[in-house]
């Protein structure tokens, strides 16, 4: 589906058999009072000789087992692979209250160790026990990620290749759960690399046509099926928001719809991700520093179209419906002003005060079109503002809803999967700064509480009757900082896992 990459394979060899180039065991600081540091094995082997070898060397060069914490020595005389990579896996009591914590912390660990062996061919990962292999091979997965399309062969020398094949090492590798763990975290992993890529893709390589485009790809040989509506079909069924972001631009908005039924589906999800392919705020611009991550604008749409193509992967038993709103915000002499009034898919009117908040325009179009179908759950996600960003941080998303039980689902089908998302309010008084003297409503509010405001706008074209939550990933989408765990720079995938394991929950598996 994505050109990448790296092979994951089972191997219940013992640990120091392993004919790999560098050979991940994992330590915690030892228990008691003695310095030094425990190898922690769980239910797999290593010779007692090279594991008392092994313990020995990491103390006399001060290894701690600190969380994260990554030191590389010659294998000799402990294993066949030529180094060992002892990976600090932290006490297993430390901050780790429970089940999903701890899970998440070994995502994070095992994608730090394949962080660090960029560029190594073959890792084996000896690191924990089989019921936890599908953490462990998904965070290998999301740590040995690489974006290299745009460069040229000949920087491409100089940047390490990424890794190649990793084998998880576990007690039994023909057991049929292990094995169904690792075949769902494989592709929950390409669907993660999938909207990396669509994330990390320049924005003029990625015009709405394109976007769109990638919904296709993306369902091909699976039982899902794709429309797309261009800009005349969008003209003819009055998308008035999709229209207006998109007409300052030389490259016409798209509306994709990805249908996935399966014939015994007892609930229907419907997604509708954010596609501004790029943000630079229209008329109302945005300043020029940092204005290229605005190519990150498109986040909620990518994790849409690789959620519903994870969820049909895994044929879980539901029906799921994507939908796929895009344009690009452009200021230019075709650009709406601020201060157009524009009718969304339905007819309610907005006076657009502020052209860079523009999501609000693009999503209302989306969710009125996705309620006429009545899905039971109705979620759209989007890096709709800078105040989420300010309000939650970089790594915390907001969910927001008209419905306290589904936003405790979403929140609770986040935990499990390992993405930080927190519930916030919907508070009624914030509504009333949306007032237009011209219009049904004007598309920006009041200074405060901004991420909630808009919340609150979305709500105005959801009926009430019409379970609906709103996820602001505003800050999680784009890492502008360094690589930390599985995340690496630019794209993270945000939100994938947490529609695929709220869809296996809805599906009753
Ligand atoms: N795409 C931006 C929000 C954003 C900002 C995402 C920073 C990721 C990082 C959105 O379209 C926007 O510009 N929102 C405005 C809304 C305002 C004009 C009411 C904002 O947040 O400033
Ligand atoms: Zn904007
Ligand atoms: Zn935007």
């Amino acid at each position: 589906m994505t050109d990448q990459q790296t092979k994951l394979s089972l191997s219940s060899a013992s640990a120091d058999d392993l004919k790999v180039d560098a050979l991940v065991l994992g330590v915690a600081p030892r228990k008691g009072r003695r310095k030094g540091v425990d190898v922690v094995l769980g239910d797999l082997t290593v010779r007692a000789a090279g594991l008392r070898k092994l313990a020995e060397a990491l103390a006399a060069i001060g290894a701690t087992g600190r969380r994260g914490e990554i030191t590389k020595l010659p294998g000799g005389g402990i294993a066949a692979a030529p180094m060992i990579v002892a990976l600090g896996l932290g006490s297993p009591d430390e901050n780790i209250d429970d089940a999903d914590a701890a899970l998440e912390m070994l995502r994070e660990a095992a994608g730090t160790a394949t962080r660090a062996l960029a560029g190594t061919k073959r890792v084996g990962i000896a690191i924990a026990h089989a019921e936890r292999v599908e953490a462990v091979a998904l965070g290998s997965l999301l740590g040995a990620y690489t974006f290299r399309k745009f460069r040229s062969a000949n920087d491409l020398e100089s940047m390490p290749d990424p890794i190649a094949a990793i084998s998880v090492v576990v007690a039994d590798a023909r057991d049929q759960t292990v094995r169904k763990s690792v075949a769902r975290a494989e592709v929950l992993a390409g669907a993660v690399r999938l909207t990396r890529d669509l994330i990390n893709t320049p924005p003029g390589d990625l015009p709405p046509a394109k976007l769109a485009a990638a919904a296709v790809e993306a369902a091909k040989g699976l039982p899902i099926e794709v429309t797309v509506l261009d800009e005349k079909a969008l003209a003819k069924g009055h998308y008035g928001g999709i229209l207006g972001v998109g007409q300052g631009s030389a490259n016409p908005p798209r509306l994709a719809r990805m249908a996935y039924r399966h014939p015994k589906a007892k609930a229907h999800l419907a997604l509708v991700g954010k596609g501004v392919t790029f943000d630079t705020g229209g008329i109302s611009i945005k300043p020029a520093a940092n204005m290229h991550e605005m190519k990150s604008d498109m986040s909620g749409a990518a994790a849409v179209i690789a959620a519903v193509y994870a969820i049909a992967a895994l044929k879980l038993p539901i029906n799921v419906t994507g939908w796929i709103p895009t344009a690009e915000n452009m200021p230019g002499g075709k650009a709406q002003r601020p201060g157009d009034v524009i009718t969304i898919y339905g007819g309610r009117t907005v006076e657009v005060l502020n052209t860079d908040a523009e999501g609000r325009l693009i999503l209302a179009d989306a969710l009125v079109r996705a309620a006429e179908e009545k899905p039971d759950v109705l979620i759209d996600v989007a890096t709709l503002t800078g105040a989420a960003v300010i309000a939650m941080g970089q790594r915390t998303s907001a969910i927001m809803s008209n419905d306290a039980d589904l936003r405790t689902r979403i929140f609770d089908a986040s935990s499990t999967a390992g993405e930080a998302m927190w519930p916030m309010p919907l508070p009624a008084h914030l509504r009333k700064a949306f007032d237009s003297p011209t219009a049904d409503i004007a598309n920006i509010g009041g200074r405060y509480g901004g991420m909630m405001a808009a919340g609150l706008f979305l709500k105005e074209f959801v009926d009430d009757e019409q379970k609906w939550a709103h996820i602001d990933i505003a800050g999680p989408a784009y890492n502008d900082g360094e690589a930390w765990g599985y995340t690496p720079k630019g794209g993270t995938g945000t939100a994938v896992r947490t529609f695929v394991q709220l869809a296996q929950e809805m599906s009753g598996r």
